[in-house]
């Protein structure tokens, strides 16, 4: 579904940080609707259908989403309505009026017991959060959608309201302050720009629908994450930086040690993702100095 300036695009959730990425990158290029939750509940039925009646969207994008990993493990009736169920209602609503959804889950499915290399999107998922259940609701209820995109995401950072563990991380080595990072959890950091730019390029270069891992290339460490970020803000990194273990159970919900994902069937059809060092270091100049 390439977009032209009349294709009419509902972007829900815009209150997130990557829906202020989408908006940013989408203005001018298509006809584009972004509800908050005070204006879109996604998991009320007669909001999605008020709004999907107003709009009548050819794209829907979904952004919204219960995100306090940890809180959930107690408000697990709040999570899996906004990261499962909701979708049952995105997709009923998109059906009808026979419109892409584009949905976003996450890494946080997966949990090997080692290091398996970066996971394709059949590699066997382990979700072992209230969290990461709720997401993998969510992927099952999008995938009703014939026509639909669920990408999973991972460590987003970049967006405007600099909210992330990666935006945290940044602010404190600029601040000249020595940050801990965990030296044995892998992750693939996401930048909310580039992810936007690959919803732009899917949707443009029609690619055929399904799950799909969208994320910077390559992975590391949070300590390479943290050194990159040091490096990048002219830091002596073995100042900015103290290398910590990371224990699973020290947090009430569960998160997976490794959970680099690989984007090679993203890449294979077009949308080719950017180096997450090169992603640091634009953002990076982006930061105040
Ligand atoms: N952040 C990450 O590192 C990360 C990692 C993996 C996957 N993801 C996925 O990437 C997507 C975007 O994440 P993000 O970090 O950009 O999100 P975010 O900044 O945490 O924002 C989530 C937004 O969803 C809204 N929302 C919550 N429940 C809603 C409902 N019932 N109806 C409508 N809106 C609702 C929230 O509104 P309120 O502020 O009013 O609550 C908030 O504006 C999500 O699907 C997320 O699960 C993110």
């Amino acid at each position: 579904m390439p977009l032209t300036p009349t294709t009419r695009v509902l972007l829900t959730g815009a209150g997130a940080q990557l829906a202020g990425a989408i908006r940013t990158r989408l203005d001018g290029h298509c006809a584009l609707t972004a509800v908050t939750r005070r204006e879109c509940d996604v998991t009320s039925a007669a909001d999605m259908a008020r709004v999907t009646r107003d709009v009548r969207p050819e794209v829907v994008i979904n952004c919204a989403s219960y995100n306090d990993v940890d809180r959930a493990e107690s408000e697990p009736e709040a999570a899996l309505a906004a990261n499962g169920l909701a979708l049952g209602v995105l997709a009923d609503a998109a059906t009808r009026e026979d419109a892409v959804l584009l949905h976003y889950s996450t890494d946080f499915v997966f949990d090997p017991a080692v290091d398996p290399g970066p996971l394709r999107e059949d590699a066997p998922i382990s979700p072992r959060s209230i969290y990461a259940q709720s997401k993998l609701l969510g992927e099952i209820l999008a995938k009703r959608a014939p026509k639909h995109y669920v990408l999973r995401v991972a460590s987003l950072f970049g967006g405007s309201r600099a909210k992330s563990s990666l935006d945290r991380l940044a602010a404190a080595i600029r601040r000249g302050e020595t940050v801990k990072a965990f030296a044995n959890r892998t992750v693939t950091p996401s930048y909310v720009p580039d992810l936007a730019d690959a919803a732009a390029t899917l949707l443009a270069r029609d690619v055929p629908y399904g799950l799909y891992h969208c994320v910077n290339s390559g992975h590391g460490t949070w300590v390479d994450v943290a050194r990159a970020l040091a490096v990048e803000s002219g830091v002596d990194p073995d100042r900015a930086v103290t290398p910590v273990p990371f224990d699973p159970a020290a947090f009430p919900a569960r998160r997976p040690t490794y959970a680099a994902l690989s984007n090679a069937a993203l890449a294979a059809h077009g949308v080719t993702m950017p180096l997450w060092r090169d992603a640091i270091a634009r953002y990076v100049r982006t930061l105040p100095a």
